[in-house]
Formats: structure tokens, sequence, C-alpha cells
């Protein structure tokens, strides 16, 4: 049988990710040392670490080629499908906030409003759930400019430190909600291989408990 596959979303989650699989007593040297390589040995061939951008991450695991995913809370929640999340691993904490110029007062008055977001889904479900009418504009990144260039009046985006936001004169007007980073698990692998993954998130659900 192959080794149990993890996908691992690259960039901002993957440093975290890897110290978790260390702390649990994975050796994760081939991940550290990994040049161009994306799939890569961990615990001497016992797991695979598979890294992909954030989307993937959910199709590799719905689609089985991968057991378990490490994304993103603000990627499942545009992206939904259909898998197990397991565990909330306590890091990559941000919020999905709407933001906008300063004292732009965006919730006054009747005019249709106009918002850019790289999320469209969660813009959509946030503003359905007020019975708000908002035109949803599409932005594929730095999605401050949106504003900025007069193409929207707001954005729904991920706010960690409020850098971004600050220095391009946007605040914060509403907290959509928290994200973290997630554990997810492929439905049939969670029957198939039950008794290996259940021994890794129980490992992982210690270590995260450990340094809450
Ligand atoms: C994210 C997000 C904000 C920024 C927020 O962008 O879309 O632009 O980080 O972080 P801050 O509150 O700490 O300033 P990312 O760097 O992922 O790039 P992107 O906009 O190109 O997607």
């Amino acid at each position: 049988m192959r080794p149990l596959r993890i996908a691992l979303t690259k960039g901002r989650l993957e440093k975290d990710t890897v110290t978790l699989l260390e702390q649990i007593g994975c050796d994760c040297s081939a991940v550290r040392d990994k040049g161009r390589r994306l799939i890569l040995p961990v615990d001497g061939g016992k797991y695979e670490v598979v890294l992909a951008k954030a989307a993937d991450v959910i199709t590799y695991v719905e689609h089985g080629v991968c057991d378990l995913g490490v994304v993103g809370k603000d990627t499942i929640m545009e992206y939904g499908g259909s898998f197990y999340e397991v565990l909330d691993l306590g890091f990559g904490k941000c919020r999905f906030a709407l933001a906008g110029p300063k004292n732009s007062s965006f919730f006054e008055g009747y005019s249709s409003r106009t918002v850019a977001s790289k999320y469209p889904n969660v813009a959509a479900n946030y503003f359905g759930g007020k019975a708000m009418d908002v035109r949803i504009i599409k932005i594929e990144g730095s999605v401050e400019l949106a504003p900025l260039l007069g193409l929207a009046d707001a954005i729904v985006d991920i706010v960690e430190t409020g850098s971004t936001l600050r220095e391009n004169g946007l605040e914060v007007i509403d907290t959509v909600c928290e994200i973290s980073a997630r554990l997810i698990v492929n439905a049939a692998s969670m029957k198939l291989r039950r008794g290996e993954i259940e021994e890794l998130v129980g490992r992982m659900e210690k270590a995260v408990r450990q340094s809450d």
C-alpha cells in the first residue's frame, strides 16, 4: 500500500505544518530541503507530503489521491467540497473582513454597492445573510486595489496583521468570521485506512492542544 499522502498548502501554512509534523516526531528533512520537488517523503517514507496551492489541496483530497490535507478555513468556505474537516490546527490565524476607505459609511443609504473579493462565494453568503443588494466582482489578488482605483466600494478579504489595509488607507468595517488552518480527510481513506489516520490525527491533536 502506498504511504499516507498529506496535501499541504504551499506558502503561508507550509512552515507551521512542517513544524507541527516535527513536533509529533516526524522527520521532515526532505521537506525542509525540498528544492523544486513537490512530492516529498516524511519519516523515511512512512508518509508523503504533496505541496499544492490551497484550492488544489481540496481537489486532491476530494478525489482521494491525497488522504489528508492542510488548508485554510478561507479556502474551505469558498470552495466547499465533500471531505471530513477533522481538526482546527490553531495556526494560520486571520479573519475574513469587510473593509473599505476610512469613514465610508458602507451600510448607510439604499444605493447598490459593489464589492471586490478573491472569495466571491464567501462575500455573497455574507451579504445574502444581510439581504443586501450587492454586486460582487472577482479579483485574483491584491484586492485592496479595487476600492483605491474606484472599481468597488469595499472588499471582502483576509486580514492578518491589518498592515495592508492601513498602508492603503482602508479600514475594517465588519468582521465576517475567524479563520485558521484545518486538517481535512478524504471520506474513503477515513474508512479504508482508519487506523493509520486516527493514529496520525490523534498525535497532531495532542500537539495542537499542548501549544495552545
Ligand atoms: C492577503 C490578503 C491581504 C493580506 C492581508 O494577501 O489578501 O492582501 O494578505 O495581510 P495583512 O493584514 O497582514 O496585511 P496575500 O499576501 O495572500 O496576497 P494576494 O493579495 O496576492 O492574494
